[in-house]
């Protein structure tokens, strides 16, 4: 079974969107994978994700309520095979943290390696609407990839 791990800065608004909707499309589709997600910095340990995160996610029908931030550890290095990066700052940082391979979440579908953007600073929901439609097209691109 693989297992992925999503990776922002805070893990409370992107990866949280990753972490549900990978869970959602791999039971639809059948895959046996282990999804986690986690931040490169503890600044919300322990606290659910964000409103509009939860917001967004149930309109599709995924339910991320009952995840909690957690910082990443250098544990994680040997439990997972796939460490997804969501912006090229978290993966400079997991990269200087000692992790070997890490791919950034735009390398799939056609976004050419682009940041997920930060949506923490969004007052609306339009921005993660569009965030929303990043994540998941690039999570079932990289599903399928499996
Ligand atoms: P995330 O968003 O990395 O997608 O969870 C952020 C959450 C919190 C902060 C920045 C980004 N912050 O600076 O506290």
């Amino acid at each position: 079974m693989k297992r992925i791990l999503f990776v922002c800065l805070g893990n409370i608004c992107r990866s949280p969107l990753a972490e549900g909707i990978a869970k959602h499309r791999a039971k639809q589709m059948g895959l046996d994978v282990y999804v986690e997600s986690a931040g490169t910095s503890s600044y919300h340990s322990g606290e659910r994700p964000c409103h509009n995160s939860i917001a967004i996610a149930r309109q599709y029908g995924i339910d991320i309520l009952s995840q909690r931030s957690r910082a990443v550890h250098m544990d994680d290095i040997k439990n997972f095979d796939m460490v997804i990066a969501l912006d090229e700052q978290n993966k400079r940082d997991l990269l200087k943290m000692g992790f070997g391979k890490v791919t950034k979440l735009g390398h799939y579908a056609n976004y050419n390696d682009q940041d997920v953007p930060d949506p923490y600073y969004y007052s609306g929901m339009d921005g993660f609407e569009n965030v929303y439609k990043m994540i998941d097209e690039c999570v079932e691109d990289m599903l399928h990839s499996l």
